[in-house]
């Protein structure tokens, strides 16, 4: 028998892969120690805000008035935000949300987890967006962003 898993349809479902993210992120052995030594974070106020946060991006209700970038900009003194973090990051978030649901959300939301992941990441460490490295292009890509490229006539 094929289990079937839920989409995610609203609040209910953000806050349950919410909680079930950073239990799993408060106890990993890459990520656990930068919230809870080098950031101290208070979870009480940091769960409602990230339901706020994932509420505004999937369906533009969650009122989340934070700056992802400077909060995660203070951290780059203190403690390493590099690629492997984020990558690390990102394999935590895309499982869980697989362990929970499936369906068009729950691939946006890991979509959307990857584009911001990529641009706290660039930006916080000044270097170039992943995006944007012909490396990580489609052809179609490339042959549209090189019509940008022509020197105008
Ligand atoms: C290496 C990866 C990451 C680490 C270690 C990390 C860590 C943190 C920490 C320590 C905070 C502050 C919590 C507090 O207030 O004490 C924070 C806030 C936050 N993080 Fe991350 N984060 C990472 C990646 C991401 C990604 C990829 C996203 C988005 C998809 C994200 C979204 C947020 C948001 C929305 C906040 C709240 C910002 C605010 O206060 O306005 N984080 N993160």
């Amino acid at each position: 028998m094929f289990e079937t898993k839920p989409d995610i349809t609203g609040c209910a479902e953000i806050e349950t892969l919410v909680n079930t993210f950073y239990d799993r992120v408060r106890t990993d052995e890459v990520l656990g120690f930068i919230f809870n030594e080098v950031a101290h974070t208070n979870w009480t106020t940091h769960l409602p805000k990230m339901y706020a946060f994932w509420e505004t991006v999937l369906f533009r209700t969650g009122g989340f008035t934070g700056n992802p970038l400077a909060a995660h900009a203070k951290l780059v003194p203190l403690t390493d935000m590099g690629r492997d973090k984020f990558d690390h990051w990102l394999q935590l978030f895309r499982r869980t949300v697989d362990d929970l649901f499936a369906g068009e959300r729950a691939e946006h939301i890991k979509n959307c987890a990857a584009d911001m992941a990529n641009v706290i990441y660039s930006r916080i460490n000044g270097v170039p967006d992943p995006r944007f490295d012909p490396a990580n292009l489609t052809p179609e890509q490339l042959a549209r962003y090189s019509r940008y490229q022509q020197p105008a006539a």
